[in-house]
């Protein structure tokens, strides 16, 4: 796939309204918000997974592309 040492997978994250919030949170024994990025409606965000980064929070609605398929927030 890659030689990333994470894995290198690219996700999409589709803001189907104002003020969505996209949180970073970080990778190993704690887990703490260490970036945000904000999105408003139709703007994408194509992001990977990193040594620093393990999970996201999204506030809002969305729909999200990843491997795993398609998922969209409820509203
Ligand atoms: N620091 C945690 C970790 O690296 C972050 C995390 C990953 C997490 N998946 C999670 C936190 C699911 C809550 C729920 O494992």
């Amino acid at each position: 796939m890659s030689d990333h040492p994470i894995g290198g997978e690219y996700i999409v994250v589709k803001a189907l309204e104002n003020g969505v919030t996209i949180i970073g949170l970080t990778r190993g024994r704690d887990t703490k918000f260490h970036h945000s990025e904000k999105l408003d409606k139709g703007e994408i965000m194509v992001a990977q997974f990193t040594e620093h980064t393990s999970a996201i929070k999204i506030r809002g609605r969305v729909e999200v592309l990843t491997k795993n398929g398609k998922i969209r927030s409820d509203d």
